[in-house]
């Protein structure tokens, strides 16, 4: 029976997240309780390489037997250098946020697509030949976009603060580009929204467009988990219905753990750990 960290033994099975900074991330305690639950001499520690450390990073839980890391801010794009591996996500999005240690050799994947588009169809939301607005154009949308691509959805728009991001990516995913002070001539077709972008972090934050005209049928996703944003405060205001990216944190993880181990954990009790989490 497992008892937490009096099994630890030689035969532990070590997994990890990088970041820098690290202390704010919810993977070890998600991780930990999934291998508890699974009954699994695993277990998930938190390391903060600074940037310029990374590789040395890397080769060393390499050297140490490490079976697997989550990567996270600012380490997820540079990362993509020191792998042997990478799936087809990953090449199209250009970041990898998990990494496995098979064999000597490091396979480098991208699971926060899978996180977003597992909730939706946990949610039983479906995307046949709907319209979906997507704001920011971050590491975060190009998960985002892939995911999407990947649905049935009809049209996939993107708007931004810095329009030529968003044009970037327009060109990368065959879709189109809005200049987020015309983002009025989309939104009332829009049957998604989802913000990507970091507007919300922080308190002065507002939405950075008009939204007079919307459907009442209108869906926010916002990527945000951990806080009040101009986005919660628009589906508050229009009666909308919206969702965090809490079940896109949780899954993201639970497909990495997957990776790892061949068992999709339980996400119920994830859920019940990140409302403590928040607090
Ligand atoms: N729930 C999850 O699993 C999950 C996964 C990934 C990310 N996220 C969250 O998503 C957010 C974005 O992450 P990211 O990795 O994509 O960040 P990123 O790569 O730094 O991109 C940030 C994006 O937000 C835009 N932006 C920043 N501040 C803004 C503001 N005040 N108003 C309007 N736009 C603003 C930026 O626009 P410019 O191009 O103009 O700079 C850029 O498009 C973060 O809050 C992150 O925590 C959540």
């Amino acid at each position: 029976m497992y008892t937490g960290i009096e099994m630890l033994n030689t035969k532990t099975k070590l997994f990890a997240i990088l970041g820098y900074p690290v202390k704010h991330s919810f993977s070890p305690q998600m991780q930990n309780k999934w291998f508890k639950k699974e009954n699994l001499n695993c277990i998930y520690l938190a390391f903060e390489p600074k940037p310029e450390d990374l590789k040395r990073a890397v080769e060393s839980l390499k050297l140490l037997g490490f079976q697997g890391v989550n990567i996270t801010i600012p380490h997820k794009i540079e990362v993509m250098k020191y792998v042997d591996f990478t799936d087809k996500a990953v090449k199209k999005i250009g970041s990898i946020n998990t990494i496995a240690f098979k064999g000597g050799k490091l396979y480098g994947y991208n699971t926060d697509h899978l996180g977003f588009s597992q909730d939706l169809t946990a949610k039983k939301i479906s995307l046949k030949n709907k319209n979906v607005l997507v704001i920011g154009s971050g590491g975060g949308a190009r998960a985002i976009l892939y995911a999407l691509k990947e649905s049935e959805a009809k049209n996939i728009y993107i708007a931004n603060r810095t329009l030529k991001n968003a044009e970037q990516l327009a060109e990368i995913f065959k879709i189109r580009a809005i200049d987020i002070k015309k983002v009025g001539e989309v939104l009332p077709s829009a049957d998604l929204l989802v913000n990507t972008s970091a507007c919300g972090m922080k308190k002065t934050d507002v939405l950075p467009f008009k939204a007079d005209k919307i459907k009442s049928s209108l869906i926010i996703y916002d990527l945000i988990y951990n806080k009040a944003t101009p986005f919660t405060k628009l589906a508050e205001n229009k009666g909308l219905k919206i969702f965090t990216g809490v079940g896109m944190l949780i899954r993201q993880g639970a497909c990495g753990f997957k990776i790892w181990t061949g068992k999709y954990p339980d996400i119920e009790i994830a859920e019940r750990l990140l409302r403590e989490f928040i607090g």
